[in-house]
């Protein structure tokens, strides 16, 4: 019988896995060059670390169980709560800003479908301590520099900013628990639903008008923060987070990001964010478009922590290999086999596995482990795409050996000595 993997999973296959790494090998690069340190959590976490305050959208999605001690855990469906419990338990007294990033599998229960598994890879940063401008700019401007370096070129970077909503549920006498609620609402897009809910809220017409009113606010910044004051006329603090809000704009362009849109109707899957918040997509993708999120928020405190500043994203890992496919952009192979070593004869074998070890000092080189004769060897290099062979023949006694280009389907005899410097000319015309 024969095993399927389960529903919403993958398996990786040579090659594809290559691929992922490079695209990983270039992402933590840039989060690098930005200061960032790696860390990493637990595949699993208590069950009350993620409903603390994530949402009720990924709590539903939760994939939840209890261990042999009856203890109630669950798989990460993000890292962003598991990383601030980390800050509060090892790091809150270290000097602050905490730069934070992360790449790890995340698990969430949904419906699969094309950019939409059950186990998922995500790539973001969390910076600690700090509510500036320019700290918030900074995770917005970091995610444009992985998006640049990768070659993406098709994507939209919406940047909304949840804080205005909330000033104005709250001025409602809204609270905290009932705006996380709405804005799961307003994140899901059921136009119906929200109507429904904010009706339900017994608001006054004029309160619902200006609410919906702000979800409408999309595009440029001239034309949206126009239309947010005459909007919000009269209202004095929401106004003011409108213009910390500009403050971080001002930043961002000076980090040279400019073509960004507008998005107030941005609500975000996840109770914890406060103020900046920001979604990328690539539409390209369909449905499920969006290649990263985050924003400004605050878990230290849920975690029994002290308040602190934080902001930070994640790229759905996965979904921007889509883009870049879909993009057409090729990836090199890492792991490709450069060189072959075929013994021509079992009493060479010792003297094969000798020259392959030299070999590998600097190249990817496989030795001929089926016992074939030469010929079948051959035809297995040359199925595999393996672009040279060195045979170790009798000559090898003499200290030689015969290096076949596999394409030009030419041979020649090279001393053992001279075979590094051989090889690296070789590799060097082969990238
Ligand atoms: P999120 O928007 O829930 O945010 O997830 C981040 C990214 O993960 C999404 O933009 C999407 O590309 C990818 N993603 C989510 N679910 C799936 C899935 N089922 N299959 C494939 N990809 C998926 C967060 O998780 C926050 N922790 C981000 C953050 C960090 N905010 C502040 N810091």
């Amino acid at each position: 019988m024969k095993y399927s993997k389960p529903r919403g999973t993958r398996d990786f296959l040579p090659g594809e896995m290559a691929a992922r790494r490079y695209v990983e090998q270039m992402i933590r690069r840039v989060f690098i060059r930005f200061g960032y340190k790696e860390i990493a959590t637990p595949t699993f976490e208590h069950l009350e670390l993620i409903t603390a305050k994530s949402g009720e959208d990924i709590v539903a999605h939760l994939y939840h169980f209890k261990d042999k001690g009856g203890r109630d855990l669950a798989l990460r469906p993000e890292l962003t709560a598991p990383v601030m419990r980390l800050y509060v338990n090892e790091l809150q007294n270290s000097p602050k800003p905490l730069r934070l990033y992360y790449f790890g599998n995340c698990f969430r229960y949904e419906r699969p479908q094309a950019g939409r598994y059950r186990e998922f890879f995500q790539a973001g940063v969390e910076l600690i301590g700090s509510s500036s401008p320019e700290a918030q700019a900074e995770v917005i401007a970091l995610v444009n520099a992985v998006l640049e370096e990768l070659g993406i070129r098709e994507y939209e970077l919406h940047i909304g900013n949840i804080g205005i909503l909330r000033k104005i549920l709250a001025e409602n006498g809204i609270g905290e628990e009932v705006q996380a609620h709405i804005m799961g609402v307003i994140d899901k897009g059921d136009e119906a639903q929200l109507e429904e809910e904010l009706n339900r809220l017994e608001l006054p017409e004029e309160e619902k008008e200006v609410i919906l009113g702000v979800l409408e606010l999309k595009g440029r910044r001239g034309e949206v923060v126009e239309r947010a004051e005459a909007l919000l006329a009269g209202r004095e603090s929401v106004l003011k987070e409108l213009r910390s809000f500009e403050e971080i704009l001002d930043a961002l362009e000076s980090f040279g990001v400019k073509n960004y849109h507008l998005n107030l109707g941005i609500a975000r899957g996840l109770d914890y964010y406060t103020g900046m918040v920001f979604e990328v997509y690539a539409y390209k993708l369909g449905a499920e478009k969006q290649i990263c999120g985050g924003g400004s928020y605050s878990l230290a405190e849920v975690f029994g922590g002290k308040p602190v500043a934080t902001s930070g994203f994640a790229f759905g890992f996965d979904r921007l290999l889509l883009a870049l496919e879909k993009e057409g952009v090729k990836l090199p192979d890492t792991e490709r086999t450069l060189f072959m070593v075929i013994p021509m004869g079992r009493e060479l074998v010792p003297y094969a596995i000798e020259v392959a070890s030299l070999v590998r000092r600097s190249y990817v080189c496989e030795l001929e482990v089926m016992r074939r004769k030469v010929k079948k060897a051959l035809a297995y290099a040359d199925a595999k795409g393996i672009p040279y062979v060195i045979l170790v023949g009798e000559e090898i006694k003499e200290g030689k050996v015969l290096l076949k280009d596999m394409r030009a389907k030419e041979q020649r005899e090279v001393n053992v000595e001279e075979l590094e410097s051989v090889l690296a000319a070789i590799a060097k015309g082969n990238p």
